[in-house]
């Protein structure tokens, strides 16, 4: 029984012997809490969906354009059994999240803001909605979960939580379903939490590979493993800011893709009244240089001096569109949830986040082939930019990450950046693999001990474990679920 579970995590984790015997303690006990749980019985099966540290092309996503993150080694498993009635009974490790009873009918209805069981829900909507359970026949499940990724640090948890969910009710309901297609499902399924979300973050779960990155492009979903130097490792440090992108950063988010929404239309219109093309496009991707048969370097000298660099108020933009600003807030600055995204006071920074998306894909591109040629110096140097990028014209860094990350090239990252969303979260360090060791020591000192304490009016978030905040990303494969054999 033992050898079973041990040889499925050993190609999942593709980790050392020791690191292996940890990984399958902490499933036998999700699966002895699980017995404990309800009331003895065994699990029938396992199902696991790791987090993501994006490598480079922040932002881009939702916009059409590239991104390259890798799966990592912290994940949510669940261990569960299909139930005869069509409720979903989930028990989680972890006290901070309550136990939660789902109905599995459509449409479920959403708890409060910011509830963990939002994430079940959204992903079982999303299927049912699909149609890919019968609505009449519909078996829910009993779960135990646990999860290791840390929580609103950019590194994906919710939506490796969604995919997890996912995998567990196609499971329960005896349904496959095309991981791409379920990527591309599950990225529209999570909106159900109120952000508008790209489809990096599922894409990846579902779709990464051991030891590799994963250049994902979009629409429609395609992907590519991208080798990584064997000489890199890639270190992740938590600023202890939490960034949780379905609470108070939604606004901030929503803004970012509510001003490249508007970004488009007004390329668009430039684009037209310019050369007579009219393209009809529904993101930033669908006006780069290569579709608009244009160099790039053109087509941002027409952007930039058509729409001008300073900030747009709604009034401005209609004006540029001629539509009124009703019709404007009407038709791009309306969310999923039919609320409309007010007005920044400061006006939208239209050409700063059109800046950001085009470089930041020039980025992905030439990182994909410096990571392929094992260019350890080139693939520092993007970092590098793609961070002073997101901080600049896209404006998700924050004072701590801004420490954290000139700490870690001071102690030895070839490139050091922001990871995921923004606004707190992690940075992610390429740092030689022979110097990590001391990376981690001189960063511990630096930000963890002297930074962290001095700061003392910070809202830093508490850890118990320093191994939780700073630590090395093992590439591990994507999402699956597979039987628990005998009486596991
Ligand atoms: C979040 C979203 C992703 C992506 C990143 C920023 O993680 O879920 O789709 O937009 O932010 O790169």
């Amino acid at each position: 029984m033992q050898r079973d579970l041990s040889e499925e995590l050993r190609q999942i984790y593709n980790c050392s012997p020791d690191e292996l015997l940890l990984h399958t303690a902490r499933y036998e006990r999700l699966l002895n809490l699980y017995r404990l749980s309800f009331s003895g019985q065994n699990p029938t099966f396992i199902v696991r969906a790791p987090g993501r540290v994006n490598l480079i092309g922040e932002h881009t996503d939702y916009n059409g354009y590239p991104v390259m993150p890798m799966a990592i080694d912290r994940d949510f498993v669940f261990v569960l059994a299909p139930s005869s009635s069509g409720v979903i009974d989930i028990v989680n490790e972890s006290p901070s999240f309550e136990r939660r009873t789902i109905n599995a009918r459509f449409p479920v209805p959403p708890y409060q803001q910011g509830d963990w069981g939002n994430y079940v829900k959204a992903a079982v909507h999303g299927i049912l909605e699909a149609g890919w359970v019968d609505p009449k026949n519909v078996t829910g499940f009993q779960a135990f979960v646990g999860g290791t990724i840390p929580e609103s640090a950019g590194l994906s948890s919710s939506s490796a939580l969604v995919v997890a969910s996912a995998l567990a009710f196609l499971a329960a309901n005896n349904t496959q379903v095309e991981k791409e297609q379920l990527a591309e499902l599950l990225a529209r399924a999570e909106r159900y939490v109120g952000s508008e979300g790209g489809g990096m973050d599922q894409a990846v779960s579902l779709l990464a590979e051991p030891g590799k990155a994963l250049k994902i492009d979009f629409f429609p979903l395609r992907t590519q493993p991208v080798s990584l130097p064997e000489n890199l490792s890639f270190v992740v440090c938590n600023s202890l800011i939490r960034a949780p992108k379905s609470e108070s950063l939604r606004y901030a988010y929503n803004r970012r893709v509510i001003e490249c929404r508007l970004a488009t239309a007004l390329v668009a219109k430039t684009v037209e009244e310019r050369s007579g093309k009219n393209s009809q496009p529904q993101r930033l991707a669908d006006l780069s240089g290569e579709k608009l048969g244009l160099e790039q370097r053109t087509v941002d000298k027409i952007v930039a001096q058509a729409i001008g660099e300073r900030p747009l108020s709604l009034k401005d933009v209609s004006y540029f569109l001629g539509e009124t600003a009703e019709a404007v807030q009407q038709r791009l600055c309306t969310l999923r949830d039919g609320s409309v995204l007010a007005e920044p006071p400061e006006g939208f920074k239209i050409w700063n986040r059109y800046k950001h998306v085009v470089s930041e894909a020039q980025r992905v591109e030439s990182a994909a082939g410096a990571f392929q040629a094992g260019d350890v110096s080139a693939v520092g140097s993007l970092m590098n930019a793609s961070h002073v990028s997101c901080r600049d014209d896209y404006e998700i860094s924050c004072p701590e990450l801004e420490v954290l990350v000139s700490v870690g090239r001071e102690v030895g990252a070839v490139g050091a950046r922001l990871t995921g969303a923004g606004f707190g979260g992690c940075t992610v360090n390429a740092v030689p693999s022979n110097q990590v060791r001391q990376f981690i020591d001189r960063v511990t000192i630096a930000y963890y001990h002297e930074y962290v304490r001095q700061e003392k009016e910070k809202p830093f978030t508490k850890y118990t474990n320093l191994h939780d905040v700073v630590f090395v990303c093992r590439a591990t494969t994507g999402a699956g679920a597979w039987p628990n054999r005998g009486d596991r």
